[in-house]
């Protein structure tokens, strides 16, 4: 037991310092990501870090995000945080910490991102995934950007992001995905209401087709697919974000910039 202790405290002196170490630059400007420890969060904040913003790198376990500590390390701009969408007082808690400061870019990445499988199969739905997949990929973005919209407003681009999946030409066309898509679905249309909502306090809304990125080691030598590099990827959806304008808020863009709505 006492050696357990032991390593515990020698864990936190190790972690807590990566974790809570950043400087923000007070002329730089500031994005929050969600969902960055791995595949296209995880190279937003590394696209985002390089060009000099501060970062605030939020995912749901910190001390296992051994990629985005180790980047964390080696920059002083990026601070990793922790946060669940399905934790709506954890969330408000990370807003209230930031009280004040300004935050120019939110990008809702995080998602549930899963199938085909069985329980996604029209005749076979489970309705239990069915809520979880609404609060992760539709109600948590809702709720991060109700959170941060006072941290918005007071930075200077006012710029909230979410990645979605495509519809019609743009879909996934086999069947398996009704909960993964359903809720992508409610996840647009939020986007176009927040920015209803936004529009006349110039908080611009932007909903992003990341293109297929292969981020769970899938085999990218099958032409067919059309993969895209998460690099290009993500360059392409940061180009987007950095010229967008308050008179497309709502619309729908491919990450090489194809309006899709
Ligand atoms: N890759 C594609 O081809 C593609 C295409 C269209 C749209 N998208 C969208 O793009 C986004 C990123 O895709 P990706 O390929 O990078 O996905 P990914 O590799 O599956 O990563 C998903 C991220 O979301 C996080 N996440 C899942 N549930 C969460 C929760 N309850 N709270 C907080 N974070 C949570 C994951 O955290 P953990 O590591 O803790 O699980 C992970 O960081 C997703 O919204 C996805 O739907 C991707």
């Amino acid at each position: 037991m006492h050696q357990f202790l032991k390593a515990v405290v020698t864990m936190a002196v190790l972690v807590l310092p990566v974790l809570t170490q950043a400087e923000f630059r007070a002329d730089s400007p500031t994005v929050l990501v969600t969902g960055s420890n791995r595949g296209i969060g995880f190279e937003f904040v590394r696209q985002y870090s390089a060009a000099g913003w501060n970062v605030i790198a939020t995912c749901r376990s910190p001390e296992k995000a051994d990629d985005l500590n180790a980047l964390a390390a080696d920059n002083a701009q990026i601070v990793v945080e922790p946060l669940d969408l399905l934790d709506h007082e954890g969330i408000d808690a990370l807003a209230a910490k930031y009280d004040g400061q300004p935050v120019d870019v939110l990008v809702n990445n995080a998602g549930l991102m899963r199938g085909p499988d069985k329980g996604q199969i029209v005749g076979s739905i489970d309705y239990d995934e069915f809520d979880r997949f609404f609060r992760v990929n539709a109600a948590g973005p809702l709720k991060v950007s109700e959170a941060f919209y006072p941290h918005l407003q007071k930075g200077d681009k006012k710029v909230v992001a979410a990645l979605t999946t495509g519809k019609g030409k743009k879909g996934i066309p086999v069947p398996g995905f009704t909960l993964y898509k359903t809720s992508k679905a409610a996840l647009d249309a939020i986007q176009q209401e927040m920015a209803l909502r936004w529009k006349r306090r110039d908080v611009k809304v932007v909903t992003l087709l990341p293109g297929r990125v292969p981020t769970r080691g899938e085999d990218t030598s099958v032409a067919a697919m059309n993969y895209v590099a998460v690099e290009d990827s993500v360059a392409g959806m940061i180009s987007i974000i950095d010229d967008y304008s308050i008179e497309h808020s709502g619309r729908t863009i491919q990450w090489d910039g194809e309006w899709i709505d």
